[in-house]
């Protein structure tokens, strides 16, 4: 079985937490994390060094399950676009250990025979009071590349997924439910985002970035779009239903 949830930030305790995660998942299931992994992070400009990163995804790895991510805006960018890519889900993915991988920007992957839209990324609204190369990666927001791809897969899939993965979310969301007014830092991300809420068709949207647990559902010409915020919430992929 499928879970979902949203961002870690590096903090261990979440996967050996009895209430969260740990104990619900067998080798059999699959969860994965809409951005802000955090585990990979450390590298040799940071003087904490890359023992720690090492240490910590040497004890994910010894975790029964599989651990897919999209990354967020707070990881090591630089460091994650150089781990080995390999073939999975139908398309290349980072190999971080032989149970965790990172679902790429712009790609549809074929997970237990559902179809998903990843796409990470972020603006780091703190990024003013954070260190380039140690605690900020210009790779948090994407390339034309990547936006290209994007487009490209969408349209060769006749615009029709059954999940949409993301960091943060299209900016009417993020008016509408969340209240806020959108960053014009991350204007075009949004935007993008924006563009594939009116012209996909998905059951549904998972994204994390906001750091809350709710459900959003939008009516647009019609058809119901279902989007879900993931924080800490650990749910299966199939509860919509339910929620
Ligand atoms: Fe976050």
């Amino acid at each position: 079985m499928i879970y979902i949830t949203g961002d870690i930030h590096g903090k261990i305790d979440r996967f050996f937490d009895c209430g969260l995660l740990d104990g619900k998942l067998t080798q059999e299931d699959t969860l994965i994390i809409c951005g802000d992994f955090g585990f990979v992070w450390f590298d040799e400009n940071n003087p904490m060094g890359l023992r720690r990163d090492n240490d910590e995804l040497d004890k994910l790895s010894c975790k029964p399950y599989t651990i897919l991510f999209i990354d967020g805006n707070h990881e090591n960018h630089d460091m994650l676009s150089k781990y080995p890519e390999t073939k999975r889900y139908g398309d290349a993915v980072h190999k971080i250990r032989d149970n965790i991988y990172h679902l790429e920007r712009g790609k549809i992957y074929t997970i237990e025979g559902h179809t998903f839209f990843t796409f990470g990324g972020a603006y780091s609204i703190d990024k003013n009071i954070r260190q380039e190369h140690i605690s900020w990666w210009s790779g948090e927001l994407p390339s034309k590349e990547e936006y290209e791809r994007g487009i490209r897969a969408i349209k060769d899939a006749d615009y029709l997924v059954d999940y949409i993965i993301t960091h943060t979310c299209p900016t009417e969301l993020i008016k509408t439910f969340l209240h806020r007014i959108p960053d014009p830092h991350d204007g075009e991300l949004t935007g993008f985002f924006d563009y594939l809420m009116y012209e996909v068709d998905f059951k549904r949207w998972f994204f994390g970035h906001w750091h809350t647990d709710n459900c959003y559902n939008f009516n647009l010409h019609g058809k119901e779009k279902s989007f879900r915020a993931m924080y800490f919430d650990a749910i299966p992929l199939d509860s919509s239903k339910e929620e």
